[in-house]
């Protein structure tokens, strides 16, 4: 409970300064219900026997505004960067801060939600410690959509407006398929109610 309490306080102050790196207030994110709602998810990851023929955690980007992960001494997390997976040593000490799918559609694309894979592994086993800040265990109808102040002109909206709900029954029903759960938000694509989500 301390660490979970101590996580929301970093998140907020994260939230802070991303604000502030998209030229707005300090609070917008955090006016946004950002930093609201966190979930903590544990992870146990087995010692696997035939690695190569696996994966610890297929490919995807979270479904939230972003996540705080705690990894223990393994490895075996990567994440995507120009079409190559790289590997995120685990550092004693540090916390690894990835970009979700809802700050990205929040930031209209000015942040990116990263791509993630953890490999499996012979040695282990493997912990990590995943926070989630998302609000979708608790019914809103807010929804959420590109921030106004970073439209213009030049800058279209690229997604629609959904709620949280929406989207995670969205992300939850496609499943880990290797694709982003934010392509069938774009402006261009049906509209997910057209589904009937
Ligand atoms: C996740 C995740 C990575 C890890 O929970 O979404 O990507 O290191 N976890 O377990
Ligand atoms: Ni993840």
């Amino acid at each position: 409970m301390e660490y979970s309490e101590n996580v929301h306080k970093m998140g907020v102050t994260l939230f802070e300064l991303l604000s502030e790196a998209l030229g707005l207030k300090p609070d917008h994110l955090i006016g946004l219900d950002c930093a609201k709602g966190h979930l903590v998810l544990s992870h146990y990851y087995p010692p696997c026997p035939e690695p190569e023929l696996t994966m610890g955690t297929s490919k995807h980007s979270d479904p939230d505004f972003l996540t705080i992960l705690l990894q223990d001494q393994i490895g075996g997390l990567q994440v995507l960067y120009e079409n190559q997976w790289i590997d995120v040593p685990p550092v004693p000490g540090a916390l690894v801060v990835n970009i979700g799918d809802l700050l990205q559609l929040v930031s209209n694309d000015r942040f990116k939600s990263v791509e993630h894979q953890v490999l499996a592994n012979h040695a282990g086993p493997r912990v990590s410690i995943a926070c989630f800040f998302t609000l979708h265990l608790h019914p809103s109808t807010r929804l959420y959509g590109p921030i106004k102040e970073l439209l213009s002109e030049d800058r279209p909206p690229v997604y629609k407006e959904t709620s949280l709900k929406d989207f995670i029954a969205y992300y939850d029903e496609k499943g880990l398929d290797g694709n982003s759960a934010l392509t069938y938000f774009k402006c261009q694509s049906p509209s997910p109610t057209a589904k009937g989500l």
